[in-house]
C-alpha cells in the first residue's frame, strides 16, 4: 500500500470503529453552534416534523393534556428542562400558571422569548444546562419532551434526577417521556457518505459527511455518528440512545428516591402499549 492510500485507509478505519458506549459525549456543541442550532430550530418549528419536537398536534394534545393532569393554573409553579423554542411553556402559561423555561441554546430561546412577548405573557426563560441548574424556585411539575433523557449518559441521568428532585415542591411531578425496545428493534447498523451529508445540515462550508449508525445489544443502546470533515476543520457528533423497559426506568427512578412511578403510553395520557417505540413516566417523590 502506499503510504496516501495506508494513510486513507487508517483514517476510514478510525471512522468506522465502534466507540464504547457513552464514552464520548457532544451534545452541548449539536445545540449551541452557530449553524446547526439554526437547522435544528428550523426543525422544531416546522409543524408537520416530529425530528427536533412532535409535529403541531402532538404538542397542543401534549400541553392540554399537562395542563388538566397537574391542574396547571393561576400561580402553579412548571419548569420545562429542554424547552426549546417554547412549544409547550408558551401554551402552559396561557392558564396563568408560572413558568420557567431552560435550554442550552440561545437561538430557541431568543425565539421563545419574542414568542412570549408577542402573546403577551412573562415566562421566565434561563440559558442554563439543566444537569448543574440550581436556584431557589420550587415546582409543582418539571416536564422533559422528546425522549431528551434517553440521550444522557448514566452519570448525567443521575445528575439530572438529583437537579429534578432538588426543584420540586412537595408532592411534585417530574414528568417525561423515553425510548422503548421496539424502536431499538428498528435500528439498523450501517455507514453512509455523502458530500455536504444531510443537506448541508451540518455547516454553511463544504465538507463531507460520514453517518454510522451502531447498536449495542447489550446496553439496548444506540448511537448515530456524524464525521464532518471540513477544509479547515473536522468534527465529530454523538447521538446516543438508551432505550428502557418501564421496569428499567422504573428502577432507576426509585435509585434516585422517586418512589411513585406512573408509567403511561405518552405524554398525551394515553395507556402504556408495550409495542409501541415510546413510553412516559410521572414520577414523585412521595405518595403526593
Ligand atoms: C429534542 S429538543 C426538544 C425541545 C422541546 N422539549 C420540544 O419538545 O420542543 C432538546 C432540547 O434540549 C436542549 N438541551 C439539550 N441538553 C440540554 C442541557 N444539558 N441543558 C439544557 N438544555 C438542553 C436542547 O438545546 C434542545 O432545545
Amino acid at each position: 500500500m502506499t503510504g496516501a492510500a495506508s494513510f486513507v485507509f487508517g483514517e476510514l478505519r478510525a471512522v468506522n470503529a465502534r466507540p464504547g458506549v457513552f464514552s464520548v459525549v457532544t451534545t452541548p456543541e449539536l445545540w449551541t453552534d452557530e449553524h446547526i442550532s439554526g437547522r435544528m430550530l428550523a426543525a422544531h418549528l416546522d409543524p408537520h416534523l416530529d425530528s427536533a419536537s412532535n409535529r403541531i398536534d402532538v404538542v397542543e394534545r401534549v400541553s392540554a393534556w399537562l395542563v388538566d393532569r397537574f391542574d396547571l393554573r393561576d400561580g402553579r409553579r412548571v419548569a420545562d428542562f429542554g424547552c426549546g423554542p417554547g412549544l409547550y411553556t408558551g401554551r402552559i402559561a396561557r392558564t396563568g400558571a408560572r413558568v420557567t423555561g431552560l435550554d442550552l441554546s440561545r437561538r430557541s430561546l431568543d425565539h421563545a422569548v419574542t414568542a412570549a412577548r408577542e402573546d403577551g405573557r412573562t415566562i421566565r426563560y434561563l440559558c442554563q444546562d439543566y444537569l448543574s441548574y440550581r436556584d431557589a424556585e420550587r415546582y409543582d411539575l418539571v416536564l422533559m419532551v422528546m425522549r431528551d433523557y434517553c440521550a444522557l449518559a448514566p452519570a448525567a441521568r443521575r445528575a439530572l434526577l438529583r437537579t429534578v428532585r432538588e426543584h420540586l415542591a412537595d408532592g411534585g411531578a417530574f414528568a417525561f417521556d423515553v425510548d422503548a425496545p421496539p424502536a431499538f428493534d428498528a435500528v439498523e447498523e450501517r455507514a453512509v457518505y455523502a458530500p455536504s451529508l444531510m443537506d448541508g445540515f451540518w455547516s454553511a462550508r463544504p465538507y463531507f459527511g460520514f453517518h454510522n449508525t451502531f447498536r449495542y445489544e447489550r446496553a439496548r443502546v444506540s448511537l448515530d455518528k456524524y464525521e464532518i470533515v471540513e477544509e479547515e476543520r473536522r468534527r465529530t457528533f454523538y447521538n446516543w440512545v438508551r432505550y428502557f423497559t418501564p421496569a428499567e426506568l422504573t428502577a432507576e427512578l426509585n435509585g434516585a428516591g422517586f418512589t411513585a412511578v406512573d408509567i403511561l403510553g405518552d405524554l398525551t395520557g394515553a395507556r402504556y402499549d408495550p409495542g409501541a417505540p415510546l413510553f412516559a413516566a410521572v414520577a414523585r417523590t412521595g405518595s403526593g
